[in-house]
């Protein structure tokens, strides 16, 4: 197959750094472009970048030259790490003048066109993108802590009902970008605000679980209360959850629901897909950030600590990539799901 031609906004961010490492031997995707600010601009992309991957910057991208986010790329597709000042704009620039926008920044997930997308849980809310109002188009992915606490939702909505939900984020340094909280700042320290964060997780899922009706989307009508802190782990977003159901199942009901728990993305057999979205862990010791975040290269969420809650009806703890699966990995599992339908 002939490869398709990409293009990354905010290429020397974190989240673009791992949009390089992720792309860099994709199957369907030929990273061909990167754009930053202006300060970045008319570099030689490794003289522009601070590289903390862990994985070598590959030679050929290292020697690309950076453009500036304006919409005169070649490539048709564009994953887009911008920051959250520049983001709203730029993409809305690049969808007008016909490119594909994929995007990890908040600017435009909740406007009533654009998908906010998780692949395994509304792949049918992608079909909104025909009713933009853009020649090209844009899709979002949710925030990083939304993610896993979705996954883990999703097949107890379906199965059992959800009433409400509590969760509690310890969210991993990554989360704030490069080069982010200083160190001094979080080590040896917990800081329980992160700006915007607790309104995102409160918000976002019930787009992302609503039902996709003829335009748009129906809410679901759960509620969520959220608190978030920042931890000193460098990957990984940990998240204690409380749910109450409308039905009250089983532990083991419940389990088996999460193990058995497929999707779209795994029925195409998408590249970026894990095998099984979730993985349930007996031990009372896990999940942990060290030991689970790469579980599925990064797509998997860890799932343990399920038992009986006093207030609510169970408790849990979640545990996924905040980069990979909140962020990168999940946009190009995106683009994997509207490539296999069509969208080009
Ligand atoms: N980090 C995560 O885990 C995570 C997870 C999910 C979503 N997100 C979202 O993804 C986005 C990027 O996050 P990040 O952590 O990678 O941030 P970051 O490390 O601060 O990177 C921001 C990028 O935006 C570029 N940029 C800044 N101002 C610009 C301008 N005026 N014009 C063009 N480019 C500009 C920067 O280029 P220069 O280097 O040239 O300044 C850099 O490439 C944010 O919207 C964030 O909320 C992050």
């Amino acid at each position: 197959m002939k490869k398709i031609s990409v293009g990354i906004l905010g290429a020397t961010g974190s989240v673009g750094q791992r949009f390089i490492e992720l792309l860099s031997s994709h199957p369907y995707f030929e990273l061909a472009e990167l754009g930053a600010s202006e300060k970045s601009a008319g570099k030689k992309y490794s003289n522009a970048v601070n590289w903390i991957m862990q994985t070598p910057l590959p030679e050929n991208i290292g020697n690309l030259i950076v453009k500036e986010c304006v919409p005169d790329f070649h490539s048709k597709i564009i994953f887009s790490g911008l920051d959250a000042s520049v983001a709203g704009e730029i993409e809305t620039q690049f969808a007008e003048a016909g490119y594909f926008i994929i995007s990890n920044a908040r600017n435009h997930r909740f406007d009533p066109d654009v998908p906010l997308l998780i692949p395994e849980i509304n792949y049918d809310h992608l079909s909104l993108l025909r009713s933009q109002k853009y020649k090209g188009g844009i899709v979002t992915n949710p925030n990083c802590s939304t993610i896993g606490l979705a996954m883990s939702l999703k097949p107890l909505h379906d199965n059992f009902g959800l009433e409400s939900v509590n969760v509690v984020t310890m969210q991993a340094v990554s989360g704030a970008g490069y080069p982010g909280i200083s160190s001094m700042d979080i080590l040896d320290n917990v800081v329980p605000f992160i700006f915007g964060e607790e309104e995102k997780l409160e918000t976002e899922p019930a787009k992302i679980l609503g039902k996709f009706n003829n335009d748009r989307i129906e809410l679901a009508d759960f509620r969520i209360s959220a608190q978030c802190n920042r931890v000193p782990v460098i990957d990984g977003h940990t998240e204690c959850v409380q749910v109450k159901l409308k039905t009250k199942p089983t532990i083991e009901e419940i389990k088996k629901v999460w193990r058995e728990f497929r999707s779209k993305p795994q029925e195409l057999n998408l590249p970026s897909a894990p095998i099984s979205p979730i993985h349930y862990y007996e031990e009372d010791k896990y999940p942990q950030a060290k030991i689970h975040r790469n579980l599925e290269r990064g797509m998997g969420v860890a799932i343990g600590r399920l038992r009986e809650c006093s207030l609510f009806d169970y408790k849990f703890v979640i545990l996924s990539h905040n980069t990979i699966r909140g962020a990168v990995g999940g946009t190009i599992l995106i683009a994997e799901l509207m490539h296999a339908e069509g969208y080009f």
